[in-house]
């Protein structure tokens, strides 16, 4: 049977959109793991960052996130920093097709001034945090089972270059 498929990347690639059409591409059920988050929670990931800060929400994510893994085959947007945990990550490339959506940093600070959802880009981070965030988690998401490049790429070619890959 196939596997679940997981998209992995920096806050901003497009996890949920990218994800949400790849499932109605396959028809299977569409997972964004941040909601499950909030749901459980009762409030947005950027209060759970304010009120409780971040170790007990990487607690929650991992809780949550190796529950959803554990579930029949889905298509699952992880958080931007799940695969940096160690237990996600292993159960991931055991059971999952993974993929790791890469944009350039330059476009994703673009992304980023444009939205304030995100509490760790609103923190007082500079460019050059974020550079190093962004160098740090490219040493991990490279483990991911396949790379799309998504610069200079529609969403609709993102969407077929995975399917192929995931078919194939
Ligand atoms: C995070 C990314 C966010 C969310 C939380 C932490 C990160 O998810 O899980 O704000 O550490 O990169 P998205 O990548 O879906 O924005």
């Amino acid at each position: 049977m196939k596997k679940s498929l997981v998209l992995t990347g920096m806050m901003g690639v497009g996890k949920t959109t990218i994800g949400r059409l790849l499932a109605k591409r396959l028809l299977l059920k569409f997972i964004d793991v941040d909601k499950v988050i909030e749901k459980n929670q009762g409030k947005s990931i950027k209060r759970i960052f304010e009120e409780n800060g971040e170790p007990f929400f990487r607690e929650i994510e991992e809780r949550i996130t190796l529950k959803i893994l554990k579930k029949k085959r889905a298509v699952i947007a992880l958080g931007g920093g799940a695969f940096m945990n160690n237990q996600i990550r292993l159960k991931v490339l055991k059971s999952c097709t993974s993929i790791w959506l890469k944009v350039n940093l330059k476009s994703l600070i673009k992304r980023y001034k444009k939205n304030d959802r995100r509490p760790l880009l609103n923190t007082r981070k500079t460019d050059v945090d974020l550079k190093k965030m962004y160098e740090l988690r490219k040493k991990i998401y490279r483990f991911a089972n396949f790379r799309i490049n998504c610069d200079n790429m529609r969403k609709s070619q993102v969407v077929d270059k995975i399917l192929f890959l995931y078919e194939n």
